[in-house]
């Protein structure tokens, strides 16, 4: 089996009737919703959902996934996210998908936190796949000078040749750090800026981590202490 796969359909298993749940963004995360939607048909499991992007928002209505808003509900019971890095501290880079603000506000709303991954992913140290950062599209320029003094070359990024603007109207500065000393230092760093709304830096939050493998195994890794 694909190893997304097998750790978004494993990670359903902490989802139960009765639970608010979040669905993340991305290919790990997609299947992680066909597996709540095929249950929530087949089975009768009975929640309620909130979405970390249009995208799966559109996948689970498919699916007819109840959803919310946080006018109904005050908290998450769980929530089910992707991520483009997780270290063994569950210290996690997210984004990639263009999705961090909206899974960040999602997962600070959340008391069960859990990360879907394959084996690529899990990397010593947070730093290699780059470090995006959404800001807003006033002062870009200004804010690409800031984000460049603290040590990195940003790219703005891009699809399709034209700019990324994410489900919130903002852009996504993609930020080469190489590897990251201090995650909480360059987080606190970035946070100060003015123009940036969010770093796609996930630390402290994750309670569990689901590692699919190429060898069809399983590797899970829990918030220690
Ligand atoms: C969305 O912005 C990201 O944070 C995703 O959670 C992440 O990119 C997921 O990666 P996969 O598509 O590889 O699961």
């Amino acid at each position: 089996m694909n190893p997304k796969q097998l750790a978004g359909e494993k990670a359903v298993e902490y989802v139960k009737s009765g639970m608010n749940v979040g669905l993340g963004t991305g290919s790990t995360a997609y299947f992680a919703i066909q597996e709540i939607g095929r249950r929530f048909k087949n089975e009768g499991l009975d929640i309620r959902a909130i979405a970390t992007s249009i995208e799966s928002e559109n996948l689970a209505k498919e699916w007819g996934i109840p959803m919310a808003t946080f006018a109904d509900v005050d908290h998450l019971d769980v929530t089910i996210d992707g991520a483009d890095e997780a270290d063994p501290q569950l210290n996690l880079i997210k984004g990639g998908g263009g999705a961090l603000l909206r899974e960040k506000i999602v997962a600070s709303a959340t008391k069960f936190y859990v990360i879907v991954a394959d084996e690529r992913k899990y990397v010593p140290q947070l730093g290699p796949f780059g470090l995006p950062v959404e800001i807003i599209p006033f002062a870009w320029e200004e804010t690409f000078r800031q984000v460049k003094a603290l040590g990195c070359m940003p790219t703005r990024r891009e699809k399709d040749g034209k700019i990324f603007i994410t489900d919130n109207q903002n852009y996504i500065f993609d930020c080469d750090f190489g590897l990251i000393a201090d995650a909480y230092k360059l987080n606190d760093q970035l946070h100060s800026l003015p123009g940036v709304v969010e770093t796609g830096l996930f630390l402290d939050k994750t309670d569990v981590l689901i590692i699919g493998k190429n060898s069809g195994e399983l590797e899970i890794h829990h918030k220690k202490g």
